[in-house]
């Protein structure tokens, strides 16, 4: 394991200070001690445990498996690893589906080791996100694809590509901060939605698949290594050419983060 720390333990105001400097931080999904201590010591600000975790790690075809023990499981087993980033963690699917369950199961997480929980959802999450911030849980909102969707969406698809549906993402974005989100990340969107709504927002945009115009990326890890069973277009291997193994890979990512060579032309959605 790496052993070099992040200078400072990276907060949502260190997130806000980056935004407000014009400048850029870079987010990886992590599920483990090990990664976590690579990822962090190579300067990801951001630690997600994902439930991105119900597809790379166990096989499902979709992330609604996941359940709040395996949640809590790989929280606690990141906050062993983690060297000083910010650690999000994900409330899996029907986890917020009331009032009770979402304070509840919050505060599970954060009990675990998170630092800010992140749901899927628009406006009907904003009740959720008022709630969790007046009782000091900060909330990331996740918008545009939203993968515990999947079923009512279709498929893995863009969202926002018509004026209309984007009307709608801008104004509910906007309404998820007023309700007190602290994060938006955006995925799956075209790029000059992302733009707008990041211009829009006074909150950190992470994106995916939303353009180079976000405050922030992310990367699912397996996408980054090349081992995730498909590449969709927003995807890049950043192990492969890298003399310096999975460190070198990850610290690739957020260089290229930071100096804004990804993600490239190739890798947006109009
Ligand atoms: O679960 C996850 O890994 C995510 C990312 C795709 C953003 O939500």
């Amino acid at each position: 394991m790496s052993t070099q720390a992040q200078s400072k333990n990276v907060t949502l105001t260190t997130l806000q200070k980056i935004k407000d400097a014009g400048q850029k931080f870079a987010c990886l999904t992590a599920y483990d001690a090990c990664f976590a201590d690579i990822a962090s010591s190579a300067g990801v600000e951001v630690l997600l445990v994902g439930d991105s975790l119900g597809m790379v790690l166990q096989g499902h075809d979709s992330t609604l498996p996941v359940t709040m023990a395996d949640m809590v499981y790989h929280v606690e087993c990141v906050k062993r690893g983690n060297k000083g980033a910010l650690i999000m963690a994900d409330l899996p699917f029907m986890s917020y589906a009331s009032e009770s369950q979402t304070l509840e199961n919050a505060a599970s997480l954060m009990r675990a080791g998170a630092q800010i929980v992140k749901l899927e959802g628009g406006a009907w999450i904003a009740n959720s996100t008022k709630l969790l911030a007046e009782r000091g849980i900060p909330v990331c909102a996740h918008m545009g694809l939203t993968p515990q969707s999947v079923n009512r969406i279709g498929g893995f698809y863009v969202q926002g590509r018509d004026t209309e549906q984007a009307q709608v993402i801008l104004e509910e974005a906007l309404l998820l901060q007023d309700s007190g989100a602290n994060i938006l990340l955006l995925e799956c969107v075209p790029r000059n939605l992302a733009k707008t709504i990041t211009v829009s927002l006074e909150i950190p945009v992470i994106g995916i698949g939303a353009g180079p115009d976000t405050t922030a990326q992310i990367m699912v890890l397996h996408d980054l290594l090349g081992v995730s069973p498909i590449t969709p277009k927003f995807v890049k291997n950043f192990l492969v050419g890298n003399n310096n193994g999975i460190p070198g890979a990850i610290e690739s990512f957020v260089s290229a983060v930071k100096t804004e060579t990804f993600p490239a032309e190739e890798h947006c959605f109009d």
